[in-house]
């Protein structure tokens, strides 16, 4: 339901925006923070797991609703001998949460979940069902293992979006609406179901936007025939995986879905390490292949498939595609810098002839599968063959010349006594109070000295506040720092909710877990300016991870149906935004499973009411670069992205 999605992929950096400042004014050079003295001891477990928990839902009419919940307190053993599930499902359902099943829920924001693993073995026997705007963590120190039980019955280990039982098909949540989930840090072992039983399936991953999966491991069968399979999924409407390592089975991913990004996964020893049933565009960015039969099976009708630095060894065939004589099977397709060692064919048709041969050693540059057009004639041609490669400016490459990637910092090396609360320091996060006071001098005080730890809640703040070069900033389940109020009513005179660095600054600044927002009317608000930059030689090192920008559409943004029905005659009091987010001249960014999204329908309420309200402009980027987007994309905006 979800149209006009403006997906950028990496290749929008691949222009002559991002040529590094010539210039380098530095402001605020990023000392080395001091967090090295204090790194956690061998024996301690993950900080997540310690941390004073006290993070809450502004809007939940349950004072004592708790988003964190350790799964050994709801009576998982995580001894590889007791069957945990009942206890797991409990842990993330328990407080009235937005599940399927008798009492329907389609999607809800006020109900939030962080659902915590300790180290340890859990045995389950049905699937642990992800309920919406759930985050599952294990401890990133020592990542506990999910273990299906021989006996194991259900669609996948972890399932995003189950089907109702004798409902024809129906499901949990709206296949592209399944927004707010994020898994990380688990090894998913299925290698007790028997081979020939797909239900040894890791994840059921049927999601839209706003979703991740970090940091996972998955353990299959690797006898001949096995029907394991790492992630199923139908379909859906985008989101971000990344730091994936898949052993065995008959498929590492199958996967469909609208618009989706992968960063670094590495698949051994299955059959078919990536089957891509369906898609309107996928980028799959550093992607290693061991010993598979096939890399990228493609043959059933692919939209436009993007593969960028790939390492492909001891496979018979990389890609199995369609001939150029079904050319409407054959989506498009970009094959850049792809090393292959002992692999004889790279692309081959369905009958496996071959299309582009391989050998021993080589290299792919580029290479491509699709229509050509000319002109402005409609009509294209279709070619298979080599294409010139895309320019990549240096500043984009790691030292391998591979599109730099950074994973989602999770900060597993320090010691729980390098966080500070910002509820410690007089921030209410109650959605009604003033905080801007309290989180601006939070941000000054500890700003570059420690980790800055924004426990679950909505921050209201009514003035500029800005996160000083040098900060490292996580939330909790999605925290939520939102604007309000005359400050940000004049879209003559607008002005910055949350300012990152101060012009020209530089640093580190790694943000994680967050949502910027406002309550409405905000005409004047400009939710992000994003002013730092890394410092040389740092790549990466300004940079958002799984944080999003939402503007209405949720409780108490005062931008739902109840006030913006769809096409009010009145659209003053439906004003979301000036501008979401705006990247600086002389800003540099790393931005990863970022989401930028006006509202179009209310997330609270019945899930699916549309409704109207209005942001000036959602990207404008001004910065000379380096700038990564990866799995980031902003809607519906007509004035979405402007580079
Ligand atoms: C998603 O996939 C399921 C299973 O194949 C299918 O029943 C459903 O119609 C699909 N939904 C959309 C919107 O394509
Ligand atoms: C890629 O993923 C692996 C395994 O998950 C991880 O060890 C590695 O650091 C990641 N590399 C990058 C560049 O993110
Ligand atoms: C197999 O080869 C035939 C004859 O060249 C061709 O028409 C057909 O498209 C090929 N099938 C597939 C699945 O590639
Ligand atoms: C969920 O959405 C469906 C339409 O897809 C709607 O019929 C139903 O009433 C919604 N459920 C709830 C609990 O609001």
């Amino acid at each position: 339901m979800l149209t006009g999605i403006l997906l950028l992929s990496l290749f929008s950096f691949f222009n002559d925006h991002a040529v590094r400042a010539a210039s380098e004014q530095m402001v605020g050079i990023d000392a080395n923070l001091g967090l090295d003295r204090g790194a956690a001891a061998a024996g301690d477990p993950f900080w997540l797991e310690s941390i004073k928990h006290r993070g809450s839902s502004a809007y939940n009419p349950d004072p004592t609703y708790q988003v964190f919940r350790n799964v050994k307190d709801f009576g998982a053993k995580g001894d590889g001998v007791t069957d945990d599930t009942a206890a797991i499902n409990l842990a993330i359902s328990y407080g009235d949460r937005c599940g399927g099943g008798a009492k329907a829920c389609n999607s809800s924001t006020i109900t939030p979940a962080l659902v915590y693993f300790p180290k340890g073995v859990y045995l389950v026997s049905a699937p642990v069902i992800a309920y919406y705007y759930t985050q599952l963590i294990g401890d990133a120190r020592s990542p506990p293992t999910l273990l299906a039980s021989d006996n194991f019955e259900g669609m996948a280990v972890i399932d995003a979006d189950p089907y109702i039982p004798g409902g024809d098909g129906a499901q949990w949540y709206g296949n592209t609406n399944n927004f707010f989930r994020s898994v990380r840090n688990f090894v998913i072992d299925v290698r007790r179901v028997p081979p020939e039983r797909p239900q040894g399936t890791g994840i059921h991953w049927q999601v839209a936007q706003a979703t991740s999966l970090i940091n996972i491991v998955f353990e299959m069968s690797i006898v001949p025939g096995t029907a394991h399979q790492g992630i199923w999924m139908e379909n859906g409407s985008g989101g971000f995986i990344g730091d994936l390592v898949f052993n065995g089975g008959k498929y590492g991913m199958w996967v469909g879905n609208q618009q989706f990004t992968v960063r670094n996964v590495t698949i051994n020893n299955a059959d078919t390490a990536i089957l891509n049933h369906w898609n309107w565009g996928w980028t799959f960015q550093g992607v290693t292949i061991n010993n598979c039969k096939i890399g990228f099976d493609l043959l059933q009708g692919v939209g436009a498939v993007a593969i960028v630095d790939a390492v492909v060894r001891d496979t018979p065939t990389f890609i199995r595609s369609a001939a150029a004589a079904d050319a409407t099977l054959a989506g498009s397709l970009v094959l850049n810098n792809i090393h292959i060692k002992n692999v004889p064919t790279v692309v081959a048709d369905g009958n496996g002839t071959s299309i582009l041969s391989g050998g021993a050693r080589g290299v792919i540059k580029s290479w491509g599968q699709g229509n050509v057009y000319s002109g402005t004639s409609p009509a294209g041609e279709f070619t298979q063959g080599s294409i010139a490669a895309a320019r990549k400016p240096s500043m984009l490459l790691d030292s391998a010349g591979r599109v730099f990637g950074k994973t989602h910092p999770q900060y597993e090396e320090h010691s729980v006594h390098q966080f500070v609360s910002v509820k410690d320091y007089g921030a209410r996060g109650d959605g009604a109070t003033d905080d801007t006071a309290a989180i601006q001098s939070f941000l000054r005080r500890f700003g570059g000295r420690r980790i800055l730890f924004f426990d679950a809640g909505t921050y209201i703040v009514t003035s500029t506040v800005t996160i000083p070069a040098g900060t490292r900033m996580v939330g909790e389940a999605w925290s939520v720092i939102a604007g309000k109020g005359k400050a940000f009513a004049d879209q003559e005179n607008p002005q910055v909710v949350v300012k990152v660095g101060e012009k020209y600054s530089c640093g580190v600044v790694e943000i994680t877990d967050m949502i910027f927002s406002t309550v409405g009317p905000a005409p004047g608000a400009i939710v992000v300016e994003w002013n730092v930059r890394e410092p040389y030689g740092q790549q990466g090192a300004a940079g958002m991870w799984d944080s999003h920008i939402r503007l209405g559409g949720a409780s108490g943004t005062e931008l739902e149906l109840a006030n913006c029905p769809p096409r009010a005659p009145d659209t003053e009091p439906c004003m979301a935004a000036f501008l979401a987010l705006h990247l600086t001249h002389g800003s540099t960014a790393y931005l990863e499973g970022t989401w930028v999204w006006l509202a179009d329908h209310d997330l609270d309420g019945d899930g699916v009411s549309q409704i109207s309200i209005y942001s000036g402009r959602g990207i404008l980027s001004e910065s000379e670069g380096p700038v990564w987007m990866v799995g980031t994309a902003c809607e519906p905006d007509s004035l979405c992205a402007k580079l």
